[in-house]
């Protein structure tokens, strides 16, 4: 067994085991892959305050989001096609965070379907919804998550269209893979995901196959979402989004303070500062970056979650400290599922929290609670170097 000490190490395993078309589409951002860089690297800019001698027994990393009780304040993140990173990914995934105590999103365009993961969970999940050109299917999506007992809708407002991702098109990605040449030679040097994807509960969109009449073609992410999505939504159809749910709503992809102001107005209960892991507007800044001036904005106001670019429980501690009281994680989960499955995404956050945890305590603090800005050493022109 290989000693894990880290999510690079779970991202080597998982680098060898899956097929390359996804890898490739987990590891990868749009056009240049400037704002997936540096969602990364912005958080190395940021450094922490050391501190002694100060008792750092009984600590805590244990909170709330949108007023659930967490063992940290990471949840794992919508990922679309995480039942190909691994079979039955998103069931696995969902269990592996029901046993840990953080929250579990399912994305619109996962692989098991919404009953599938509450058929194979005991607690709540989160639904993360894209919303479609086709009104009544959003309504019945809705409704689906309702009789599942999901405890949040996460309403994604950054993928209205899909930004381009180069590797995707050559790859001809696709769930499940069409067998051509160059998938069939790929496809043989990872004979075990091959086994395991062989008796997996399904291999295509679970929320979309048998769910929508007339795709042109279901397997296709870019297809399905440029004949699907609506690309006319604005805050008044959010607001009947959230009316229509009832229940709580996090509005995810926002990365500027005018738009964190109007989720404010909207009434939702949390905001995830995100731009999509750096998969939609490419040349936009990163989370980390824009955090400090959403704060300015809306901090005491609103819930407000942080994800892209988190790869460590260092990470976690920094947006916490610069007021976030939650982190969504995608790519550092997806490399636990697509090296170890359930065992690999447990990993992946007991990981995360033992940085956290130390970290913390190296930092002098008992709680995250307790973090602020006091615990940073940043440059003076983090968040406005660019106006
Ligand atoms: C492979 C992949 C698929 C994703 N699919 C979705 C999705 O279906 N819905 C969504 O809201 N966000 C999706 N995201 C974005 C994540 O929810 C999250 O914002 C992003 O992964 C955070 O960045 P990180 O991967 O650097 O942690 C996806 C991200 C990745 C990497």
């Amino acid at each position: 067994m290989p000693v894990i000490t880290n999510i690079e190490d779970l991202k080597r395993i998982y680098a060898r085991r899956v097929p390359k078309m996804f890898y490739d589409y987990a590891e990868s951002g749009s056009w240049t892959e400037q704002t997936f860089r540096e969602n990364s690297s912005d958080f190395d800019e940021i450094r922490l305050r050391q501190r002694v001698a100060v008792d750092m027994s009984g600590r805590s990393t244990t909170s709330q989001m949108i007023g659930q009780d967490v063992a940290m304040p990471v949840a794992l993140a919508p990922v679309g096609l995480t039942g190909m990173q691994c079979a039955d990914g998103e069931i696995k995934a969902a269990r592996a965070a029901e046993a840990f105590g953080v929250p579990f999103t399912l994305s619109t365009m996962s692989i098991n379907s919404i009953e599938d993961v509450a058929e194979a969970t005991t607690k709540p999940f989160w639904f993360q919804l894209y919303t479609m050109k086709d009104e009544d299917y959003v309504r019945r999506l809705i409704e689906r998550a309702k009789a599942a007992k999901c405890s949040a809708l996460v309403i994604t407002l950054d993928l209205q269209i899909l930004g381009q991702r180069h590797k995707d098109l050559k790859n001809g990605l696709s769930a499940p893979p069409k067998l051509t040449p160059k998938t069939i030679a790929n496809l043989m040097t990872k004979w075990a995901w091959g086994i395991e994807m062989l008796g997996a509960k399904r291999r295509h969109f679970g929320n979309i196959v048998g769910h929508v009449e007339g795709i042109s073609d279901a397997s296709s992410l870019g297809a399905w979402t440029s004949e699907q999505f609506d690309p006319s939504l604005d805050w008044g159809k959010i607001a009947k989004l959230k009316e229509m749910w009832g229940g709580k709503v996090i509005l995810k992809g926002i990365l500027d303070e005018e738009d964190a102001k109007m989720a404010l107005q909207v009434g939702a209960d949390a905001i995830t500062v995100s731009n999509h892991g750096g998969r939609q507007l490419d040349g936009a800044l990163s989370s980390i970056r824009m955090l400090p001036r959403i704060m300015d904005a809306v901090g005491g106001e609103i819930e407000v979650h942080l994800d892209s670019g988190i790869r460590s429980g260092q990470d976690v501690l920094k947006a916490l400290a610069l007021g976030a009281t939650g982190t969504m994680i995608g790519r550092a989960f997806v490399y636990g599922l697509g090296a170890m499955g359930q065992k690999g995404v447990t990993t992946a956050l007991e990981v995360i929290r033992k940085e956290l945890d130390i970290s913390m305590a190296l930092c002098g603090e008992q709680s995250v609670q307790a973090l602020g800005r006091h615990n940073l050493l940043m440059p003076v022109d983090f968040s406005t170097r660019w106006t």
